[in-house]
């Protein structure tokens, strides 16, 4: 080295300098998207790089605190039902017909709404929790894949107006009961008028608590409350007793408030479905809230052939809980669905990469069952019947 290189590479300006970029490359987002969140020298990836609606899960994991990844994932108790609501598609083959089939139409209509596909996002609480835009962020992005349907939680961080007024699309809405029959209607009241096309009430009970909640409260040294509603009755078994009051004269009661199609969410028995159609509903969600109930209840795929066969056409079906891929979604319409509804799925987009996440997950679901469509050679969705399925349930 020269005397003259000598002095430049120990001069003041190059450490300067060579500071300058440690610090630039430090705070970077290029060095912030090489973080290696699972401890496998693996990074977190971007958008583009995501095929299936499974590849959002770990990046969700990534992005979000453990407690608001893991109240997106839980099940209750052993979580055998959130298992078996996967598993069961592994217990239905699709049967292809010799030709394929070379334009597949996807479209079709539910209760009086037009759908690009027969797949609708799932009523799902608290998505501030995973994107500071929440359901806002949500209804952007469904109405963005091709008008998808979003149904608005009655525990939705945001006021029905405000998610009304981020996007123009479909919105339906879904209602926990309530006692007071001011309260449903005052509830009733604000989602019609803020556009809500149908309203789903949910009739499933929601576990009293779940098990990755009170690891998660002791691990996180934080309060994490394991009680689902601050309404809740004290009791000593956990019995969410402001879930667990009503019955089916509720839906003659709360009728009357209701402008649009009415489902009853959360059917999981024939005897269930039959007594939905004897209410006057227009519809029913066959649902065992993603294996957030009663742990050991069937999958939802399990129980829904014996439901339609009970419904007998009646009034449509809707099935959810589990629904990963779009040859997931053409078992279920195999089976005798209407359509599917997705909770999970797009909470992982949300999560991952907010509105755009959400809508590449709807849209790898569309592709993906068009694409099954063509495949199992059935072009519309009126070609779909149970000669495309053999179920194998254990
Ligand atoms: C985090 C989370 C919150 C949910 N919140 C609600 C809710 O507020 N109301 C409701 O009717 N169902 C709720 N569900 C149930 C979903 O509507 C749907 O039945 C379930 O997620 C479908 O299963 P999947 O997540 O496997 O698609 C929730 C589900 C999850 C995962």
């Amino acid at each position: 080295m020269s005397q003259g290189e000598k002095v430049w590479a120990s001069s003041f300006t190059r450490r300067t300098a060579l500071q300058n970029l440690a610090s630039f490359l430090g705070a970077s987002p290029f060095l912030l998207g090489q973080q290696d969140p699972f401890r496998d020298h693996s990074r977190v990836p971007r958008l583009e790089e995501l095929l299936t609606a499974f590849d959002f899960e770990p990046v969700a994991y990534a992005k979000v605190p453990r407690v608001a990844y893991d109240y997106t994932a839980y099940g209750s108790e052993s979580e055998f039902t959130l298992r078996r609501n996967r598993e069961a598609f592994d217990w239905v083959d699709l049967i292809p017909r010799a030709a394929k089939a070379a334009n597949v139409d996807t479209t079709c209509e539910l209760l009086g709404n037009k759908l690009a596909y027969p797949i609708l996002i799932a009523p799902s609480a608290g998505h501030t929790q995973l994107h500071p835009e929440g359901e806002a962020a949500t209804f952007r992005a469904a109405a963005k894949a091709a008008q998808t349907t979003m149904v608005v939680s009655n525990n939705a961080s945001l006021p029905m107006d405000k998610i009304a007024a981020a996007a123009k699309g479909n919105l339906w809405w879904q209602l926990y009961p309530r006692r007071s029959l001011d309260d449903s209607k005052a509830l009733l009241d604000t989602a019609q008028a803020n556009g809500a096309k149908a309203i789903v009430v949910t009739i499933d009970q929601q576990s009293a608590y779940y098990e990755r909640s009170l690891h998660d409260r002791n691990l996180s040294g934080g309060r994490v409350s394991t009680r689902l509603s601050a309404g809740a009755d004290p009791n000593p078994y956990r019995v969410l007793t402001n879930r667990a009051w009503y019955s089916w004269s509720y839906f003659d009661q709360i009728r009357p408030m209701v402008k649009v199609p009415m489902l009853a969410k959360g059917v999981i028995t024939a005897e269930g479905a039959v007594k939905c159609v004897e209410q006057g509903l227009d519809g029913i969600v066959v649902s065992n809230h993603g294996g957030r109930g009663m742990d050991y209840l069937p999958s939802t795929l399990e129980v829904l052939p014996e439901i339609v066969d009970a419904v007998k056409g009646r009034i449509p079906v809707l099935v959810d809980s589990g629904f990963r891929r779009g040859s997931d979604v053409l078992k279920a319409l195999g089976l005798g669905a209407k359509a599917v509804c997705l909770g999970r799925v797009p909470r992982w987009g949300l999560a991952a990469f907010g509105a755009e996440g959400v809508q590449r997950t709807l849209e790898i679901l569309q592709q993906e069952l068009a694409l099954a469509m063509a495949d199992m050679g059935r072009p519309t969705l009126a070609s779909i019947d149970r000669s495309l399925v053999r179920t194998r349930f254990k």
